[in-house]
C-alpha cells in the first residue's frame, strides 16, 4: 500500500511528536525531514560549501548527535532558502513519501512541494508563546542554558525565513487540516492525527 501522511507547520509545533505516534499507531514509516536540513546546515557550518553539503548527506548523518541546538537550526534555515540545496534533496524525500507500506514526513513543505499528492496533509501550529515554552522545556531538559526568552527569538527568526523564502516557503497546503495545539496536549494532539489517517484509510 502507498499511503503518505504529510506533517507541515512552525518550529516546535509538536510535529515531530505527533508524526512519531501516527507512524507507531499504523506501522508505517517516519522521515523527520528537519534532519536533512539541519545536517547540511551542520556540515555548512564546519565549512563545507551548501550545495557539495547537500549533495554529499549520508543517512547516517540524520543520525548525528548534535543536531538539534540552536545554531544547527538557524543554519538549517539559511541552508534551506537556497533552491539548488532544496533541488538536491527532493528525490530521497519524495521515494520516501511513496515507499510501499506507508510513509509519514514532516517538515515545512511535505504537502506542497515533497509530496502533493498525500493521502492525508495535517498542519499543525500553535502560538508563538505555546511553542516557545515547549522548546525551552525541552532545552531545560537536555541541560542547555537558554532562556525563554531567546528560544522565542530564535523561533520567530526561524519561522520568519521559512515563511518568506521563494523556495518552498512554509505554508498549509488549500487541502491540509490545520490542527491548532495551543490548546490541546500532546495526547489530544495526537488523537486529532490519528483520527485524520484512519478516517481517510477507511474511506
Ligand atoms: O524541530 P523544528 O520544528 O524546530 O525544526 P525542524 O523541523 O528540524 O527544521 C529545521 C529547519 O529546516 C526549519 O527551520 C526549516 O528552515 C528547514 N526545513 C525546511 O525548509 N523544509 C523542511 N521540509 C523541513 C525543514
Amino acid at each position: 500500500m502507498i499511503f503518505t501522511v504529510a506533517i507541515d507547520g512552525p518550529a516546535a509545533a509538536g510535529k515531530g511528536t505527533i508524526s512519531r505516534a501516527v507512524a507507531a499507531e499504523f506501522g508505517f514509516a517516519h522521515l523527520d525531514t528537519g534532519l536533512i536540513y539541519r545536517a547540511t546546515g551542520r556540515r555548512v557550518l564546519e565549512g563545507e560549501d551548501p550545495l557539495a553539503a547537500a549533495q554529499a548527506l549520508e543517512p547516517e548523518d540524520l543520525a548525528a548527535d548534535g543536531l538539534r541546538t540552536p545554531e544547527v537550526a538557524q543554519a538549517a534555515s539559511r541552508v534551506a532558502a537556497i533552491p539548488e540545496v532544496r533541488a538536491a534533496l527532493v528525490a530521497f524525500q519524495r521515494r520516501f513519501a511513496r515507499r510501499e507500506g506507508g510513509a509519514v514526513l514532516d517538515g515545512r513543505d511535505i504537502g506542497t512541494v515533497i509530496c502533493p499528492e498525500a493521502e492525508v496533509k495535517l498542519f499543525v501550529t500553535a502560538s508563538d508563546e505555546v511553542r516557545a515554552g515547549r522548546r525551552w522545556h525541552e532545552e531545560q531538559a537536555a541541560g542547555h542554558g537558554t532562556t525563554l526568552a531567546e528560544v522565542l527569538a530564535e523561533l520567530r527568526a526561524r519561522d520568519a525565513r521559512d515563511a518568506a523564502r521563494e523556495a518552498a516557503p512554509m505554508r498549509a497546503a488549500a487541502d491540509a487540516v490545520v490542527l491548532d495545539t495551543s490548546e490541546m496536549d500532546i495526547a489530544a494532539a495526537v488523537s486529532a492525527a490519528v483520527a485524520a489517517v484512519r478516517g481517510r484509510l477507511g474511506a
